[in-house]
């Protein structure tokens, strides 16, 4: 018999074939190294799968009940096992249909009844699908936090607001940090609708076009804890559609991070110095005594290239796939996976360096230069009842004035200033003062320290709002 000679020891499906897989081509076939890990989710699936037979009246409940302690009893095996490596198996459903085999004698052999592979892991990958999402959802929530936490603390500190990475107009530490902050916010968001999606139960849709038994699909996705029931079973078996967005949401929040990354590394330079990673997120030089080196973020900023590439490989699989079920799907997993695994790793990472980095007040206010306040100058003769074209203009001549003679924008006479527009007031000086431009600025989403405060207060109900959606 095929499955004898395929090395593999075991297949479900040897009856029509004389001879056995090829040694490459089981290579090529094998996925349990990458499907290991749905063993809990496929042995959840086929418990729910026996019971559900035993309503339809296709197993006894005597053959039902072997076929849960089987199956309990493979779990526990599975569970002392470091890995796949032990099992020549084609993937986690043949290994568990096999033990339970072994275990139960004939009656495993009942469990497949009405099912197909197809329907099955599609089954175990949104059970999976569910878990990875709500982890995924918790640590970004928890960076969130942290980047908030930070930002109550320096809510206070000025510091350069940069437009094309050149001084622009001066805004609070803790503005900068909740601008980071905002975007990961919405990817949570973007999370919770994935997980509605993935929330569908498929089984029961059998290879493509259903189940040829007397299933109660609502009790089954009651027993695995599903929303909903998949609608068309040749949909069902081949739809990947809320994998492909898991990974755009993960390749989204990696490119977030990315961006949050390149910030920690340009801002802790010694040119910019305006935050200083904590030791035990920075790493020195096997050659270079002074190095403090950002690896933190040049790992987290690394590794969205493999998110963003996991995006790609996903969509290129399903793109051109014919009607029905095709083998291609089995690719689906490892982008899925590796993306997980990927933030798993970088969000705790980030997290923790965002906690322990200092705020190097004195640096940030060296940095401000009074030029950043050429807006506010501006904006004094608008006050004034002057055009904002004109003041604008007049104002790109007081910079070029300071410029040429040397001085700050905040060193110019009050009769230098009226030389180019008598407009100017005595008061205009109080602008030269970051914390006032700051201040200033006090519309939702501004910058003044109430606007501020009321930015945190939202984004702690968009937190809590999002992750407290299903
Ligand atoms: N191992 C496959 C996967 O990971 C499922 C097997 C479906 N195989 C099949 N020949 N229909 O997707």
């Amino acid at each position: 018999m095929r499955s004898a000679e395929g090395g593999s020891g075991h297949s479900l499906w040897g009856g029509r074939f004389d001879e056995g897989l090829s040694g490459e081509m089981e290579a090529l076939n094998r996925s349990l190294d990458v499907d290991w890990r749905l063993w809990r989710h496929d042995i959840r699936g086929s418990r729910a799968w026996a019971r559900g037979l035993a309503r339809a009246g296709i197993l006894s409940e005597a053959e039902a009940s072997d076929i849960d302690r089987g199956l309990t009893e493979v779990g526990a095996l599975l569970e002392e096992q470091p890995g796949p490596a032990a099992f020549a198996d084609e993937d986690i459903h043949t290994l568990v249909e096999r033990l339970l085999t072994e275990r139960i004698g004939p009656a495993g052999g009942k469990l497949h009844s009405g099912r197909s592979r197809n329907d099955q892991v599609a089954t175990d990958f949104r059970l999976w699908g569910k878990e990875a999402i709500d982890g995924l959802c918790g640590q970004l929530a928890v960076l969130v936090e942290a980047l908030a936490a930070r930002a109550r603390e320096c809510a206070g500190v000025v510091m350069p607001g940069y437009t094309h990475l050149q001084q622009a107009q001066p805004v609070p530490v803790g503005h900068w940090l909740l601008s980071r902050a905002w975007p990961l916010v919405r990817d949570i968001e973007q999370l919770r609708f994935v997980y509605r999606e993935c929330d569908v139960l498929p089984l029961g849709s059998g290879a493509i076009a259903g189940c040829p038994f007397a299933i109660d699909r609502t009790q089954l996705a009651a027993d695995l804890g599903f929303s909903g029931v998949s609608e068309n079973s040749m949909d069902a078996v081949s739809d990947r559609d809320w994998a492909a967005r898991l990974i755009f949401c993960a390749a989204m929040a990696g490119v977030h991070l990315s961006q949050l990354a390149e910030d920690l590394v340009l801002f802790s330079t010694t040119e910019f110095g305006f935050v200083r990673l904590g030791d035990g997120f920075t790493t020195g030089s096997s050659l270079m005594p002074q190095k403090r080196n950002p690896d933190v973020a040049e790992l987290t900023r690394g590794k969205s290239g493999r998110l963003v590439g996991n995006l790609t490989a996903m969509l290129t699989v399903l793109k051109g796939l014919p009607t029905g079920y095709n083998r291609d799907l089995q690719e689906d997993k490892e982008a899925v996976f590796d993306s997980v695994d990927t933030l798993r790793l970088v969000v705790p990472a980030i997290t923790g360096a965002v906690h322990a980095m200092a705020v190097v007040r004195p640096r940030i206010r060296e940095a401000l230069r009074a030029e950043m306040l050429a807006t506010d100058l501006a904006d004094h003769l608008v006050r004034r009842g002057v055009p904002f074209r004109e003041s604008h203009h007049i104002a790109g001549a007081l910079v070029r004035m300071a410029e040429e003679s040397g001085r700050e924008l905040s060193a110019l006479t009050l009769a230098e200033m009226r030389s180019v527009h008598p407009g100017f007031g005595e008061d205009v000086y109080r602008i030269f003062d970051p914390a006032v431009s700051v201040e200033s600025r006090a519309v939702r989403g501004g910058t003044s320290a109430r606007a501020v405060q009321t930015q945190l207060d939202a984004l702690a109900r968009a937190l809590s709002s999002a992750s407290g959606t299903a």
